[in-house]
């Protein structure tokens, strides 16, 4: 009752904004626990108007209401899809979820890097494990398109089985379902990017999809430290297949773009406004090669102005996780009208127009 009676507070900027300095206060980990307390408890922003028919779009045969998403990571657990889709996410991708519960690495492994609104994580999969998260999935009605993000348990004997697990275990449930082979957290996870183990991890997937009661939509999550010879051969394995898009790009293990900054150092994945360039040209060079196949762009998107620049970079829909812990849960609403606003500024009807007008300009790196 009280709380109920707290929630239209959320809305009034002063109470969002203080709200958010006092989870910049507190240790990282804390402050996201408390957000998806919140969010549970019915606590979070509502969207209250409909979504604008410019934003409407389509992914991989699903019908998006806008293409905003909140990416993997911030719900591993699958406990929030629905009050992220009463905020206004289009798309709302859980997990990652391993076949077995694990407790992660230790802590603290998570870490902002508050001089360039960076976040460094090595959180190495922590989640409850697959039952958890289907047992809170089943029968749900999200409001939003939901994807389940899957991955391998750390100990596992064999990366590939996690995944086909993960596979016949969500597909009743998810709209569309990520392989996720690229957490650097996770040791020898990203050696499933190479040519030869992508193959054999493909073919075991989309014979696992077949098998499943329905076909649901298969996406494969790069990292973006990948380099041209190396998407060159992951675009030859997927060519032939009927994988159904890409999402391009979990957090980079470089540091160039935040190199003397605190915690800087720390090991992990960066993801926030310092990938935001290095995910844009990788994505911009997925697109050159993959032809008109779906990519969700993802990586540092901190304003409406760089949801705009993913789209041209070559991305169908995006995703973003990072900006939200230095931006507050009101960026989404920012960023939706912000697309809105270049669509028709530029004369276009739809969002899908935006795709792909600068592609060879980022992937030469003409705005690094
Ligand atoms: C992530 N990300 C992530 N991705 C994934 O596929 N599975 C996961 O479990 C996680 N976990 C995770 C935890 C934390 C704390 C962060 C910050 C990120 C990566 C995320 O989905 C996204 O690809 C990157 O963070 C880049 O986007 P942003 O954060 O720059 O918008």
């Amino acid at each position: 009752m009280i709380l109920s009676r707290l929630s239209p507070l959320l809305n009034v900027p002063l109470v969002r904004s203080l709200t958010r300095d006092a989870l910049l206060q507190m240790d990282p980990e804390i402050a996201h626990g408390a957000t998806i307390s919140a969010l549970r408890m019915g606590l979070g922003p509502e969207q209250t108007e409909p979504d604008a028919p410019e934003l409407r779009t389509h992914l991989c045969g699903l019908e998006l209401s806008n293409p905003v998403g909140m990416a993997a990571g911030f719900d591993k657990n699958a406990e929030v899809a629905k009050p992220l889709a009463r905020m206004g996410f289009g798309m709302v991708e859980v997990g990652t979820v391993t076949p077995r519960p694990q407790s992660g690495n230790d802590k603290p492994r998570l870490f902002r890097l508050p001089g360039s609104d960076g976040v460094i994580n090595r959180m190495g999969f922590n989640n409850e494990g697959h039952a958890a998260a289907f047992a809170r999935l089943k029968g749900a009605h999200v409001g939003a398109i939901l994807g389940v993000n899957i991955g391998a348990n750390k100990d596992s004997e064999d990366f590939v089985a996690d995944y086909v697990t993960g596979i016949g275990r969500f597909s009743e449930v998810a709209d569309y379902l990520t392989i996720n082979i690229s957490s650097p957290n996770t040791p020898g996870l990203r050696n499933l990017q190479a040519d030869e183990a992508l193959a054999r991890l493909l073919d075991a997937c989309l014979k696992a999809r077949s098998k499943a009661p329905v076909r649901v939509p298969m996406l494969l999550k790069l990292a973006p430290d990948l380099d041209e010879t190396q998407l060159d051969a992951i675009a030859r394995v997927i060519e032939p297949t009927d994988l159904d898009g890409l999402i391009v790009s979990n957090t980079t293990l470089s540091r160039d773009a935040v190199a003397g900054e605190d915690n800087a150092t720390q090991t992990g994945g960066l993801s926030g406004k310092p990938l935001f360039a290095l995910s844009t040209q990788r994505l911009a060079q997925v697109r050159q090669r993959v032809g008109t196949r779906p990519i969700i762009g993802v990586g540092g998107i901190h304003s409406p102005e760089t949801a705009v620049m993913k789209f041209e970079a070559g991305a169908d829909a995006i995703q973003l996780y990072s900006a939200l812990v230095f931006g507050g849960l009101e960026l989404l609403e920012r960023i939706k009208r912000g697309l809105v606003a270049s669509v028709r500024a530029q004369g276009l009807n739809s969002v899908a127009d935006l795709t792909g007008r600068t592609t060879d300009d980022w992937a030469a790196g003409r705005f690094n």
